[in-house]
């Protein structure tokens, strides 16, 4: 028997393996496919205080071991999710993290303060990421003020614990995360998407409707990994990696790097069920290398 299981800025889960937000949509729209009990966790679309309906279509366009998507943070808004979605969620035997956008610092504070009311909640995610967000998202992410003063904004709201999810697209990523971890997060998780866009020659026209996209999939698991080596030695607080983990073998690696939990994202369109053969393959890889806690192998690279 692997003890798997994982103790996360303060969040016990039974293993360290979570759902991506944004590809996951609120649990209810994967349970038909999956016995979510058998994660560590989810972490929900994010949350905007308003209802978004998001970018102009089209918003998906595969790419070579890859997508890019600009959905651009559609969601039912704040009290939205507290009447229709939490309810659900509530019930799921397994741990919940909320991630939250707004435009402004104060804004993300107010999500916080709101979010206390539920029961249940194991934590706040907090996206200063989005590549897909005009009024906040990566705006903040790429500034290491902004990102500290969201997640201080954050911190002073809320007794639970904050993780601040940060974008590669910056040209010192440990700027960010020694910036957030001042701010008072727990914990990081990265990457969110790259960057990217795709183009129909012919048309001479963006495919995308918002003409820029994320970039997410196995093509960015190299890029997600030298960053998160990177910031494992600039910051004490733990680490979700996530970024085109596809397989076991896949996060693994991402534990050897320096990752104490990892998240599935786009896999999971590609395979409903794939976060659940990636715990079992956490198993019997950890059974196979004599590797009795999973936790020992964090942060286990030979340099
Ligand atoms: C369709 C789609 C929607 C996403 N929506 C969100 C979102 O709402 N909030 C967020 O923080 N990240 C969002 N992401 C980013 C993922 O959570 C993840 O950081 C990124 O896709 C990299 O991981 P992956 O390669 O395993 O998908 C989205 C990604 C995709 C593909």
């Amino acid at each position: 028997m692997v003890d798997l299981t994982t103790d996360f800025a303060g969040i016990s889960l039974r293993n360290p393996v979570l759902l991506a937000s944004g590809t996951c949509g609120y649990g209810e729209e994967l349970a038909p496919f999956l016995d979510l009990s058998r994660l560590g966790g989810i972490v929900t679309k994010t949350i905007t205080p308003e209802p978004r309906a998001g970018n102009a279509p089209p918003r998906i366009v595969e790419t070579a071991a890859g997508m890019l998507n600009s959905i651009g943070l559609q969601n039912p808004g704040l009290e939205g999710f507290v009447r229709d979605k939490w309810p659900y969620l509530a019930r799921l035997d397994t741990k919940i993290v909320v991630n939250i956008a707004a435009p402004t610092a104060a804004r993300h504070g107010e999500m916080a303060a709101r979010l206390e009311d539920l029961e249940g909640i194991a934590g706040i995610e907090v996206n200063i990421s989005s590549p897909n967000m005009k009024d906040g998202g990566m705006l903040f992410g790429c500034s290491p003020s902004a990102s500290q003063e969201v997640i201080a904004a954050v911190r002073a709201a809320t007794k639970r614990p904050v993780i601040a999810k940060l974008t590669p697209n910056v040209t010192d990523i440990t700027k960010i995360a020694r910036a957030v971890q001042e701010g008072g997060a727990d914990g990081i998780a990265m990457i969110n998407t790259l960057l990217g866009m795709a183009i129909d020659w012919k048309s001479q026209k963006a495919i995308l409707g918002n003409i820029t996209g994320g970039l997410s999939g196995p093509a960015i698991k190299p890029v997600a990994l030298a960053l998160l080596w990177k910031v494992r030695q600039a910051v004490d607080i733990p680490i979700m990696g996530l970024g085109g983990i596809a397989t076991a073998d896949d996060a693994m690696e991402f534990f050897v790097a320096g990752a104490s939990a990892i998240q599935v994202g786009t896999t999971t369109f590609v395979e409903p069920g794939a976060a659940a053969d990636i715990v079992a393959g956490i198993e019997s890889n950890c059974e196979g290398a004599g590797v009795s806690r999973v936790q020992e192998l964090v942060n286990t690279l030979r340099t």
